[in-house]
């Protein structure tokens, strides 16, 4: 998108304001389908937990593909997005019992990775195919909160209890249809995706009635210019010839899934700010925006990198700035920084912000979360609108402290 096409949204629609670039999140589709295209059978299930706006899976829907989700809520914003039962799968963990068991009843695919829950399942729904999400023990991720494969993440069911999950099924009678791994965010090599893929066909010949199998996500995208990231049309080109070749071993062909997160949306989204305030004090030069990370939180939760652009001034001599929030705490979005030189009220847009952050927005500090602009067909949609002080207040229920009731309250 040009910056001036993002200026004027931050004019009309206020800020701090989301945008996505819907013609990004086509491209980014296409191009992970195409480098699978030697599949005969390729199933992309977006992980609706790094962007859950139900235009964004409507969107989805129509580009054909389906939606990973980890809570009911994902499930039923799936289903209230048009989705079909059978294009979602249901990857949560950590879960009751009977979560999983309303997901099922509404007709999801069921991925499940606790031998316990495994167990009083097939138990109870033998009839009910499910899909077991294995823990390769691999080490992979861009840090340790977002490496979940490895042998001490509470991800999936460890490989070496492959033994146990054949007692449950030959017990219970249930039918396991796919395997799956995920073993984090940010994978830059492919060799990890090919060495985890490995163990993932190993796994795979031990069950007899598989669809499909699923080998999560995790590629990394370039959070700067010139950065590297994950080579998807070589992972393509690697992974498809390793699963033809397994399917052909296997006797049947089976469906090879993915469900990216990032890799669809990151780079489609922008987050607009106006700067409040200039602040010099002896060491540095802050520039503080009308957002935080209430609204942004990766820079702080996983020392994310967001680009800073100043759109009000791109020409602008370029300075030094240590751009922060406004919350009381610190929340600095990028330090020391080299950007265009920023006046009170300019815009600065923030790159990569399509996955995880507004999902992961809040209140704090009493704010209310931003509303969202999905560029689409050269075209500005509202697709959630600002909070107001009625979002903040609305679900509190105040108790009457004045001294009459307390009265009667002793009573
Ligand atoms: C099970 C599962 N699948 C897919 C994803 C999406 O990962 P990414 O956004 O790195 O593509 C995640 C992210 O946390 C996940 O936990």
């Amino acid at each position: 998108m040009l910056e001036n096409q993002l200026l004027k949204i931050a004019q009309d629609f206020g800020s701090p304001v989301y945008v996505y670039d819907a013609e990004k999140i086509e491209s980014q589709y296409k191009r992970l389908t195409n480098a699978f295209k030697s599949v005969k059978s390729l199933k992309i299930n977006y992980a609706v937990k790094a962007l859950s706006n139900i235009s964004i899976l409507k969107l989805f829907n129509t580009l054909g593909s389906g939606i990973d989700t980890v809570s009911i809520q994902e499930v039923q914003l799936g289903l209230a997005a048009g989705f079909q039962p059978k294009q979602i799968i249901f990857t949560p963990n950590g879960v009751s019992l009977s979560e999983i068991e309303e997901a099922a009843k509404l007709g999801v695919e069921i991925n499940i990775d606790n031998l316990s829950i495994l167990e009083q399942f097939g138990t109870k729904h033998p009839n009910t195919p499910v899909c077991i999400r294995i823990n390769p023990h691999v080490m992979a991720g861009g840090n340790a909160n977002i490496s979940v494969g490895h042998i001490d993440s509470k991800f999936g069911i460890s490989i070496h209890q492959i033994p146990h999950i054949l007692r449950i099924v030959e017990n219970t009678k249930m039918r396991i249809n796919g395997i799956h791994m995920h073993t984090g965010s940010d994978i830059l090599d492919i060799e990890v995706f090919l060495y985890a893929s490995e163990i993932l066909f190993e796994t795979a010949k031990q069950f007899k009635n598989l669809d499909f199998i699923d080998f999560g996500s995790g590629f990394k995208v370039p959070y700067k210019p010139g950065d590297i990231e994950t080579n998807i049309e070589e992972l393509g080109e690697k992974l498809s010839a390793k699963f033809n070749a397994f399917c052909k071993e296997y006797g049947k062909d089976l469906t090879l899934a993915f469900e990216p997160g990032k890799f669809l949306v990151s780079e489609s989204g922008s987050f607009l700010t106006k700067v409040n305030a200039i602040k010099q004090t002896t060491s540095t030069v802050f520039a503080q925006v009308d957002s935080g990370f209430n609204h942004l939180i990766r820079p702080m939760f996983y020392g994310s990198h967001h680009e800073i652009i100043n759109i009000s001034n791109p020409k602008g001599r370029e300075r030094f700035y240590t751009v922060v929030g406004y919350i009381c705490e610190t929340d600095t979005f990028g330090n020391n920084r080299r950007i265009n030189e920023i006046n009170e009220g300019d815009i600065l847009q923030f790159k990569n912000a399509g996955a995880y952050c507004f999902s992961m927005a809040s209140n704090y500090n009493s704010r209310f979360r931003p509303a969202e602009v999905l560029w689409y067909k050269d075209k500005a949609h509202l697709i959630r609108k600002r909070e107001t002080f009625d979002d903040i207040i609305n679900n509190q229920i105040e108790v009457d402290f004045s001294p009459k009731k307390n009265k009667e309250l002793v009573k």
